[in-house]
This record gives C-alpha cells, sequence and structure tokens, in this order.
C-alpha cells in the first residue's frame, strides 16, 4: 500500500499538468480485420483473401440461401475455435454460446450469453465486457486496497492521465510504448496467437497488441469493472483498432475463466503487486498457457540501496497484510514465484526499480 501510494501521490502531481492535454499513443500501421487465430501476416492474409474470393465465387452462382449457408458455416467454425479457449470458471469446463455471432468481437459482447452445462450457470455480456467472475449485483467479495482501489471510477479516469506516468518518475518504467518494445522479443513464439493482457486496466497495452496486428485474438482482462469501462472508450475513441477478435473480458486472476493448455500468451504491466495472491495468478496464467506459451509481466523490485533500510522484510510483511499488495525484494523471489507455478526459461530485465520477467510453459 505504501508503495501504491506513493505512486498514486506522485500520480496526483503528474495529474494536474496532463489533464489539459490528451495522452496519444503512437499509431502503427493497423492490420485490420484478417483471419481469425492465424497470424496477421502477408501469407496469412493472402489465404484469408483466398477464402473470401472463394465466398464471392459462390454468391456470384449461387442463391441467396447457399451464400447465407457458406457464411454461417463459415462464422460458426469460428466461433467453434473461439468456444474452445472460454471456460468456466468454476470448473473450466468450455463455455457454450447458444449465439451465432462472433464470440470475440466488441460489438458482439453485449448480446453474449455464455451457459456451463456441468454448473448450470450463464455468463452475460453487457455494453462493454464479458462478465466472467464469480460475482453478482446481491454477492461481491471485498477485496484488499491494492484491488479495491483500481475499481474507483476517479482511479480508471486518471489512470492514463498521469497515474500511470508516475511509474516511470517513481519506478524506472519506461513508459508502454518502450515496454511493448522490450516485450517483442519474448513474444516472438506466441506471434499470430491469442494474448491475454491481464489486469489491462484502461487498455494501454490491450491497444498496442491490438494496433500491432501481431496477434489473432487481444483479449482485456481486468477486475475493475470502471477500468473495463474506460478501456472501451479508448477503444472506441481510436479508429485505428480493429474491434474484430478483441474482447473486454472482467475476471479474477486467480480464477481465469479460459480453458487449460489454450493460450499463446499472457502479458502482465504493473500488476503482479497488486494482486491478493501472486503465485495464485501465476498458477492460473501457467494453467491456461499452452505448451511453449510466454508469460512477460513487469512489476518493481525494492533492492539496491532500499536494502539498507532496517527491519525492511517485516515491514513489507505488515505493508502486505494491511494493503494487500505484494513488495518484492529481489528478483530471484520473481524467478521463485514463476518456477514454483510451473514456469521455465525466466529472464529479467532491470531499470532501478523497474523489472520485466519472461518465463515459460514447459514443452
Ligand atoms: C497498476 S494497474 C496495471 C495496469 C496496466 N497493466 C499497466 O501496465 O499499467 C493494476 C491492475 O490490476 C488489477 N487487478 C487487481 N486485482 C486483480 C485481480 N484479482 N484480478 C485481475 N486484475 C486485478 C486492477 O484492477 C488494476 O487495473
Amino acid at each position: 500500500m505504501a508503495t501504491t501510494m506513493a505512486m498514486a501521490m506522485a500520480a496526483v502531481s503528474m495529474v494536474a499538468s496532463r489533464l489539459s492535454t490528451t495522452t496519444t499513443t503512437p499509431t502503427p500501421t493497423p492490420t485490420r480485420g484478417l483471419g481469425l487465430f492465424k497470424p496477421l501476416s502477408s501469407s496469412s492474409s493472402c489465404r484469408h483473401r483466398n477464402s473470401a474470393t472463394k465466398i464471392l465465387r459462390a454468391s456470384s452462382v449461387a442463391t441467396d440461401s447457399e451464400t447465407n449457408y457458406y457464411l454461417n458455416q463459415n462464422q460458426a467454425a469460428k466461433n467453434h475455435n473461439q468456444l474452445q479457449l472460454l471456460a468456466c470458471p468454476i470448473c473450466h469446463d468450455l463455455l457454450i454460446s447458444n449465439s451465432a455471432d462472433p464470440l470475440f468481437s466488441l460489438d458482439a459482447t453485449p448480446m453474449s450469453i455464455l451457459n456451463c452445462s456441468t454448473c448450470k450457470k450463464t455468463y452475460t455480456g453487457n455494453q462493454t465486457h464479458l462478465d466472467l467472475t464469480l460475482t453478482t449485483t446481491n454477492y461481491t467479495q471485498l477485496n484488499p486496497p491494492s484491488s479495491e482501489l483500481f475499481r474507483l471510477p476517479l482511479v480508471s479516469f486518471l489512470y492514463e492521465r498521469g497515474w500511470r506516468q508516475a511509474f516511470s518518475i517513481w519506478g524506472g518504467f519506461p513508459g508502454p510504448e518502450k515496454e511493448f518494445e522490450m516485450m517483442k522479443d519474448y513474444l516472438k513464439p506466441a506471434i499470430g496467437g491469442s494474448i491475454i493482457d491481464a489486469s489491462c486496466a484502461t487498455g494501454l497495452f490491450s491497444r498496442l497488441f491490438a494496433k500491432s496486428g501481431l496477434f489473432s485474438l487481444v483479449v482485456a482482462l481486468d477486475f475493475s469493472e470502471a477500468m473495463l469501462k474506460q478501456c472501451y472508450d479508448y477503444i472506441k475513441q481510436d479508429e485505428n483498432i480493429s474491434q474484430e477478435n478483441l474482447v473486454l473480458v472482467r475476471a479474477d486472476i486467480a480464477r481465469l475463466p479460459f480453458a487449460s493448455s489454450s493460450i499463446d500468451a499472457v502479458h502482465a504491466g504493473a500488476a503482479l503487486h497488486c494482486w491478493p495472491s501472486p503465485s495464485a495468478g501465476v498458477a492460473e496464467i501457467s494453467r491456461i498457457l499452452r505448451p511453449g506459451g510466454v508469460f512477460v509481466a513487469t512489476t518493481y523490485v525494492v533492492d539496491g540501496p532500499y536494502s539498507f533500510i532496517p527491519f525492511l522484510s517485516p515491514l513489507r510483511q505488515n505493508i502486505g497484510q494491511i494493503s494487500g499488495s505484494h513488495i518484492y525484494l529481489s528478483d530471484g523471489e520473481l524467478k521463485d514465484l514463476c518456477s514454483t507455478c510451473g514456469l521455465v526459461d525466466y529472464t529479467c530485465v532491470r531499470n532501478r526499480r523497474f523489472v520485466m520477467i519472461s518465463a515459460r510453459k514447459p514443452n
């Protein structure tokens, strides 16, 4: 909490200067609307174009009902692939959709109804996101302050208006664009596949992932409804982001609504220290990654000159108990966290307190 508060205070001073300016992110040439679950590369776009041409040719000789049949078959196949990913957060059995609409499209989210045939439970989408948490309007669970803080609409409003920028001043975070460049190498094995931006907040990385055209599916996931609402608004304002193959999901990192071994990459920016149980979160990430799938995360490590602070270790215990946030005292702790959760090939890059780590699921 102390670190979260320190970041918050630094953020407030940045906010005043930022409020009058608009946050902008560089806009790489977008690659839009190409094949689902295929690399968005030139070769895949050729493949996709071929199949689109086939449908067009078919439509020139076929009747309207035949054309509709082809289109429905195509959509049904896509939906089938998508449904191999989403799982009930209770039992992890695959979810079933009654709708023929594309599941992973921002505009289809409000119509989405997903059922678990084992738990006999229904999960629905609202205007902005699919809610796959174990909460209802009548039952909500109180999380530690480090999680609850981010559910405040004010915090989601301030997040890209100074709050996140303060991480650079306080902790040496290079900033979203540079962090994205840094992680690209780690993400190479996942190119063309699915990526989850876990604890995406307002979606600053989800938008970069979507714009990059490197992934066939981007899931922006967070526990905070307010963050997801702000994330949705930013996406809607940016015409360079394709709203196909992009979906916003509300979920708890410790109970991820995805099938085991189904996802190619998970990114968690500046979030490990906010999760109520980092080991429960990383274990879930390890479960959903396919063999060879990649985990990339950033957080901060309080070492170097800070190691001389007396009683730092018991102190962080107390801070953790009160705030629910986690302070890492060495990057070795992060390495242990990954290996405890079954991930291998740990690497890390440091810049002052900032650390970017990567690990992968064994083949
Ligand atoms: C500091 S923000 C990080 C945002 C962003 N990824 C970035 O790099 O700036 C931490 C995020 O973790 C989310 N979070 C906290 N507890 C969570 C949980 N149990 N499950 C999923 N996300 C959680 C918060 O809602 C918040 O949006």
